[in-house]
C-alpha cells in the first residue's frame, strides 16, 4: 500500500503500471468510507489489476452553510479499511495542490443538474464534476467506480465522460443499507439516536412507493402525496424535495412508463439525507 499525496507523482507511477500492461481501477471519496465505499473498491479489486482509492473532501461542491468544516476526516482509520478491501493506493491530494492560487477552471455540467440535488444546492456539481474530471486526470484509469446512492452525481459524470471524450468507463453499483433499510452515508453519523431511528422513514418511503408501482399505480402524482405523508407523519423530518423522473433525462414525469428513478431528500433535524429507487 501506497499513499500519495502530489498529482505529479501519481501520474508518473500509473504510466509505470500502464507501461507494465496493468488495468487501473479508480474510486473516488470524500472519506469517512463505510460499506457502501467499501463495496466499490471490492468491485474495483475484482475487475482491474491496481486500485486507486482517492480520499479528498472537495471545499468547491460545498454551499456556504453546508457541512465542508465538519465533515469527517477519519483518514488512519480509512487507510485501513481501504487497504483490506483491495486498494493499492490512497491518493490524497490537498486543497492547495488541487486548487493552487491562481486556479480559475471549471467544467460546467449541462440540463442533468436543473432538477433534483442540482436545484437545491446550486454549483454542487460543478464542483463535483470539476474535481472528477482533475482525479480522472491524476489517476488516468480504465474504470471509475461510482455508487447509485447519488444517483443524478452517477448520470451526471456519465455525460461529462460522453461529452468529452474520456477514455475510461464508468461502473455504477448498487445502494449499501443498514439493516433497517437506511442508505449507508457519511453523514448519517450526524444524527442523534432518535435521529436514527426517524431517518429510515426514507427508505420506508420508497418501499411503499415501489409496492404502489408494483401494483399497477402509475401516477406519479400520487406516489410522491404518499411518500410525503409517510415522511411528514415524523416529527423530526423535513422533505427537500420528492420526485420521479425519466432514470436518463432526469426530468420529471406525470406517468410511470419505462425506466423511471424516484429520488428524494430530507432533513432529519439539521443532517440532509438522500436516497433513490430505479425501475425498469
Ligand atoms: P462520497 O460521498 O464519499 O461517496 C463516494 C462514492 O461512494 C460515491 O460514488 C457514492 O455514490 C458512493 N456511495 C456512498 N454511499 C453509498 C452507498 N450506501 N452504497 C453505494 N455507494 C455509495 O460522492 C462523493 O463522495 C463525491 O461527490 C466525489 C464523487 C468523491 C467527488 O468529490
Amino acid at each position: 500500500m501506497k499513499i500519495i499525496r502530489k498529482i505529479e507523482q501519481m501520474q508518473e507511477y500509473i504510466r509505470k503500471h500502464r507501461r507494465a500492461g496493468k488495468t487501473i481501477g479508480l474510486v473516488p471519496t470524500m472519506g469517512a468510507l463505510h460499506e457502501g465505499h467499501l463495496s466499490l473498491i471490492r468491485r474495483a479489486a475484482r475487475e482491474n489489476d491496481l486500485v486507486v482509492v482517492s480520499i479528498f473532501v472537495n471545499p468547491i461542491q460545498f454551499g456556504p452553510n453546508e457541512d465542508f468544516k465538519k465533515y469527517p476526516r477519519p483518514f488512519a482509520k480509512d487507510v485501513k479499511l481501504a487497504v483490506k478491501a483491495g486498494a493499492d493506493i490512497i491518493f490524497n491530494p490537498g486543497a492547495g495542490e488541487m486548487y493552487p492560487p491562481g486556479y480559475q477552471t471549471y467544467v460546467e455540467p449541462g440540463e442533468l443538474t436543473a432538477g433534483l440535488c442540482g436545484a437545491f444546492r446550486p454549483a454542487h456539481f460543478r464542483g463535483v464534476v470539476t474535481v472528477v474530471i482533475k482525479l480522472f486526470n491524476s489517476v488516468l484509469a480504465d474504470r471509475a467506480y461510482f455508487g447509485q446512492k447519488d444517483y443524478q452525481q452517477a448520470q451526471v459524470i456519465k455525460q461529462m465522460v460522453k461529452d468529452l471524450n474520456l477514455q475510461m468507463q464508468i461502473v455504477v453499483c448498487p445502494i449499501i443499507r443498514e439493516k433497517d433499510g437506511l442508505a449507508m452515508s457519511s453523514r448519517n453519523q450526524y444524527l442523534s439516536p432518535e435521529e436514527r431511528r426517524s431517518a429510515t422513514c426514507l427508505h420506508e418511503a420508497l418501499r411503499v412507493a415501489k409496492a404502489m408501482v408494483s401494483s399497477g399505480i402509475k401516477d406519479a402524482g400520487k406516489i410522491k402525496r404518499e411518500i410525503r405523508n409517510i415522511i411528514q407523519s415524523n416529527l423530526l423530518a423535513k422533505v427537500d424535495y420528492i420526485e420521479i423522473v425519466d432514470a436518463g433525462s432526469l426530468e420529471p414525469v406525470k406517468q410511470i412508463k419505462g425506466q423511471a428513478a424516484i429520488a428524494l431528500a430530507v432533513f432529519i433535524g439539521k443532517t440532509r439525507l438522500i436516497d433513490n429507487m430505479v425501475w425498469g
